[in-house]
């Protein structure tokens, strides 16, 4: 009896791993965390209670919290070389997702061989790479983490010098709760096949930051937003956006290979985008933009029915990524990079199930090309 072998472009609908940690509902538009809706998770937990829910499949108690919030503040500082890794990237001005790729690369340098370990240096110490960064390639110093601070304020006040309000620490963390895991995505695919070859942690991340920056997957927020500042005013998204679509060009921030309804994330983000923008404290932002960005909304997904119908084309996590980021101070090419800091747990999570349950992946393909050729020699080809 021969196994039947079936091709799926893009593995779409194919099912390659089981898990606990997320569970994504293209149809009705839910996503569940470790058995939370996304909603509860984004509005009421810190980024550290997130974390911790992943990795130990349960929300920490008050002491747990406490231990586990520690344990990240006091390793967020970068050793020597990973900061001179990074000094060299930003007089070279490298795109920052570039510089974290680079900059994650170094964190194994200790040759810490406890992939628990492993992982929470990753998590601590990205916030502190990418501010770093952002601070290097303007001119200015790194800034010392700040223990005191939670993980997410912490951040803000690396890239901003100033501890933000209790409203953008909140807008901070609704985000990172929001994108950290969204069922086998090609960046926790990534991670997990690298996992699969008994690899390690540090490698896995790696490899799953570079399957993050394409804009098919987390690279879209930022030109996303720099298409809003392009379109201006109201009255220039309707010309605006049929013309990219006539042109064949797609629009960042909408679209996904499993939601064919509105991404319950671009739900959750836009409304905390709209209470950070209400708030009027954002470093650089306003109402009229949440407006225009409301109205392009609307705009794009009627003219992508029109340009593309059958196709479901609705909005997707990045579109109010970019709005809400943008909120908080942080330039555009930082969003993916903010990304990567807000997945990382979920990849260290998949890879600690894969590590525990899963078999090398290994899928196959199928052979189409030609057979029976013949060795020519070199002089007679
Ligand atoms: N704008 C215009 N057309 C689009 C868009 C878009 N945003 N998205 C899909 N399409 C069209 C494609 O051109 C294609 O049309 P065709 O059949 O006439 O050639 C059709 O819809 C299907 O597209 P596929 O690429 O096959 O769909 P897939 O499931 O692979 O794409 C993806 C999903 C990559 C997200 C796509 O929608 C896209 O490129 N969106 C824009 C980029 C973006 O927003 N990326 C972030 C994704 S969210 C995340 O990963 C965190």
């Amino acid at each position: 009896m021969t196994e039947e072998r079936v091709f799926r472009e893009g593995l779409e609908g194919v099912v390659a791993a089981q898990t606990h940690l997320s569970h994504v509902d293209g149809l009705k538009g839910e996503l569940l965390i470790a058995g939370y809706p996304v909603e509860e998770l984004a509005q009421h937990a810190g980024y550290e209670e997130v974390a911790y829910l992943l990795w130990h499949g349960a929300l920490p108690d008050e002491s747990q919290l406490s231990d586990f919030r520690r344990r990240l503040a006091t390793r967020r500082a970068l050793p020597e070389a990973t900061l001179e890794l990074i000094r060299i990237a930003a007089e070279r001005k490298v795109a920052p997702m570039d510089a974290l790729r680079m900059a994650a690369g170094t964190l194994d340098l200790d040759g810490q061989p406890d992939p628990r370990e492993q992982a929470a240096d990753v998590v601590a110490r990205f916030p502190t790479i990418v501010a770093a960064y952002a601070r290097l390639r303007s001119g200015r110093q790194p800034l010392q983490p700040d223990p005191e601070l939670g993980h997410a304020a912490n951040y803000l006040y690396m890239l901003h010098g100033a501890a933000p309000s209790p409203a953008q620490t909140r807008a901070l963390e609704s985000y990172l709760n929001t994108v950290v895991d969204h069922g086998l995505n090609a960046s926790t695919f990534t991670a997990r096949i690298i996992i699969s070859t008994d690899s390690d942690i540090v490698s896995a991340i790696v490899g799953a930051i570079g399957a993050l920056k394409g804009p098919r997957h987390g690279g879209a927020p930022g030109p996303a937003l720099d298409m809003v500042f392009e379109i201006g005013e109201p009255q220039n998204a309707e010309p605006y956006l049929r013309a990219k679509l006539q042109r064949g060009e797609r629009l960042m921030g909408f679209g996904h290979r499993v939601y064919k309804v509105r991404d319950p994330r671009a739900e959750v983000l836009s409304a905390a985008a709209a209470r950070l923008y209400e708030q009027n404290e954002q470093i650089d932002g306003d109402q009229t933009l949440y407006e225009l960005a409301r109205h392009v909304e609307e705009q794009a997904v009627r003219l992508l029915a029109e340009f593309k119908p059958g196709r479901n084309l609705q909005t997707n996590v990045e579109f109010y990524t970019a709005l809400l980021l943008h909120g908080l101070g942080l330039s555009t090419d930082l969003f993916s990079p903010t990304f990567a800091i807000g997945r990382a747990p979920g990849w260290i999570a998949h890879c600690f199930e894969q590590q525990r349950h899963g078999r090398l992946i290994r899928p196959t393909s199928e052979y189409v090309g030609e057979r029976g050729r013949q060795w020519i020699a070199l002089e007679r080809r």
